[in-house]
């Protein structure tokens, strides 16, 4: 191994930069070249590429984002862009290739593998839906965030004793605010994976109020529902006056917790280590403490289990 890639693609996350970092240090540190692909597969398809340095990725691990910039390339995903891509990559001498991104990213990953790059997948998207691993890259960043949303509406939303629905972001996978609703004391989540029913959210608001609680927070995914649709129609039912506020992209941005910087780096690392000993075709997840890799197609076909226990716990506790 020479030369290796490196790209991230699809929504960015918080602490790719951090595994951008790894993946050149841990390179050169190796005697491997690292070129960096900018604005991801679409970058590739470009050849539009930077040189990596030692210097080159200092000072970013603490920094959102990711400096290569991130794109989803439709054009990659069609024969004349993939060849093209394939063809830049021969001709920029690059053995391997680590991309950060989520189940998108994957997909290309696997298919620069079939052609014959040797590649590894590390997992990056704030929605933590990719079934394989416990947890992506960027979701406790993403999480924390949300959490200090939540926590200033909680005091607006006290004093006004309002309902206030708070929207993040998961269009498929409700696990941001699954663990919002249990971190941040929410009344109720409502996420794509449970099908809602308004009766029940405006009871448990009308319970909460007839036991002396003012005040509730409904937290809702993205994709299970539309935030000023579900507040007109609570105040509507039950007279109580409600308000939403869309997170949106607050989320995405803001500097990697350390769980992410470390999981960064590690993956980093881990990602040209595996392509030394010439391996491909593999994702990086973590579970537990421990990072294991996999075969990229079982990885991408594993089917996430659904978290029931932490839906019912932010249930029970938020009686
Ligand atoms: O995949 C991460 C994510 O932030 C989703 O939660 C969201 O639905 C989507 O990306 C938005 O994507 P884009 O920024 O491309 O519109």
């Amino acid at each position: 191994m020479k030369k290796i890639g490196v790209l991230t693609s699809g929504g960015d996350a918080p602490g790719m930069n951090a595994a951008i970092r790894a993946v050149v240090r841990y390179g050169i540190y190796n005697n491997i070249n690292v070129i960096g692909i900018k604005e991801g597969f679409k970058g590739l398809i470009e050849s539009n590429t930077m040189e990596m340095s030692l210097s080159s990725v200092a000072d970013i691990i603490h920094r959102g984002g990711t400096i290569l910039g991130s794109a989803r390339s439709k054009e990659f995903q069609e024969k004349e862009g993939f060849n093209k891509a394939l063809r830049n990559i021969k001709y920029l001498g690059i053995d391997g290739m680590v991309v950060i991104g989520g189940d998108g990213t994957f997909k290309g990953a696997q298919k620069l593998s079939e052609a014959g790059i040797a590649t590894i997948g590390i997992p990056g998207t704030i929605d933590n839906d990719l079934a394989y691993t416990q947890y992506t890259l960027g979701f406790f960043t993403a999480l924390s965030t949300v959490l200090e949303s939540v926590e200033k509406i909680r005091d607006t939303s006290s004093s006004h004793g309002r309902t206030n629905v708070i929207e993040v972001m998961g269009r498929d996978c409700g696990d941001i605010a699954l663990y919002a609703g249990l971190a941040g004391g929410a009344e109720m989540v409502i996420i794509p994976e449970i099908e809602y029913n308004i009766e029940e959210v405006c009871d448990k608001i009308m319970q909460g109020r007839a036991r002396g609680k003012k005040h509730s927070i409904i937290i809702l995914a993205e994709g299970a529902g539309d935030a000023r649709e579900i507040s007109d129609e609570i105040e509507k039912r039950i007279g109580v006056s409600t308000r939403y506020s869309v997170l949106g992209y607050t989320q995405r941005g803001g500097t990697p917790s350390a769980f992410d910087r470390l999981l960064g780096s590690k993956m980093g690392a881990r990602a040209v280590e595996m392509l030394s000993n010439s391996m491909t075709n593999r994702a990086l997840g973590v579970r537990g403490s421990e990072i294991f890799d996999m075969d990229m197609e079982e990885a991408l076909s594993a089917k996430k289990q659904f978290d029931n226990e932490t839906y019912e716990l932010t249930k029970i506790l938020s009686i």
